[in-house]
């Protein structure tokens, strides 16, 4: 089955400070993902990509079918996905 979040090569950060390179991961419909890793490197700048609180350099983000990477986290929470 298709995946309901495919992030594709997401490249991101804050200015000229890249965090996130070339970050791909998929979650599928059902179930749940984890994503671990030490503080500082990167898993909250991914999320809030995700959620449109944070505009990705490169990349594409798909919920649902749609290219989510760059609208307005408002627009993406009206798509149904809600970063929490
Ligand atoms: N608002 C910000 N402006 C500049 N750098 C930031 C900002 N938020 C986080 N960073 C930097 O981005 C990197 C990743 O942080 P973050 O995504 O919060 O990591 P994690 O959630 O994995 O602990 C860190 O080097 C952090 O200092
Ligand atoms: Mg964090």
């Amino acid at each position: 089955m298709n995946p309901i979040l495919s992030v594709e090569g997401v490249t991101a950060g804050y200015g000229r400070v890249t965090v996130l390179h070339d970050i791909s991961l998929e979650a599928g419909r059902f179930g749940n993902v984890g994503l671990f890793g030490p503080n500082g490197h990167g898993k909250t700048t991914l999320l809030r990509a995700v959620s449109g609180l944070l505009q990705p350099k490169s990349g594409r983000i798909l919920f649902d079918g749609q290219d989510i990477a760059g609208r307005s986290a408002r627009a993406i929470v009206g798509a149904g996905l809600i970063h929490v």
